[in-house]
């Protein structure tokens, strides 16, 4: 009887523990394709407004806004769609954000952009840097 007991109180704690495992696991799983633009990072079809624009007032207007492009020594005023477009069909821009050619690497001095938010780029470029 005693025996019993404690037999099932051992398969309990198992599934317990088991369960424990595994939902740390897929909590990993979860960052993992989160960082990897698996589940939250969605890049089809990206649009200037909702998609791209947010991500340079984030990442880039501290130093490429009308407001800050002369003081911060970029000259490169990024909140100009035209001036964005040149940049974004000569190349420069996913350059310099892939950290990849002969351009500066921005953001500059700052941690490169998420996978998620350089591909919303290179997608919103690839599909013709619309002013959507
Ligand atoms: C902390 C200030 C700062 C931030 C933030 C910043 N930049 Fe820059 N950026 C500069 C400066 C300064 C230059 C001029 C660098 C040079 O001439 O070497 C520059 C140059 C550039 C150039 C031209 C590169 C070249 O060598 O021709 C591009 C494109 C660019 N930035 C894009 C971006 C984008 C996109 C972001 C946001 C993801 C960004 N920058 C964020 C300061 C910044």
């Amino acid at each position: 009887m005693k025996r019993k007991i404690l037999a099932s109180g051992s398969v309990f704690s198992l599934i317990i523990l088991g369960s424990a495992v595994l939902n740390s696991c897929s909590k990993a799983n979860e960052t993992a394709l989160q960082q990897s633009g698996g589940i939250t990072c969605d890049t089809v079809n990206m649009k200037y407004q909702a998609d791209v624009l947010p991500i340079l007032t984030a990442e880039c207007y501290s130093c490429h806004s009308s407001q800050t492009y002369l003081s911060s020594g970029s000259n490169l005023n990024l909140e100009d769609f035209g001036i964005l477009k040149s940049e974004a069909d000569n190349g420069d821009l996913l350059n310099a954000i892939k950290h990849t050619g002969n351009v500066t690497p921005m953001p500059l001095n700052l941690p490169q952009l998420s996978d998620c938010e350089i591909n919303t780029i290179t997608d919103w470029i690839n599909n013709g840097s619309k002013n959507n």
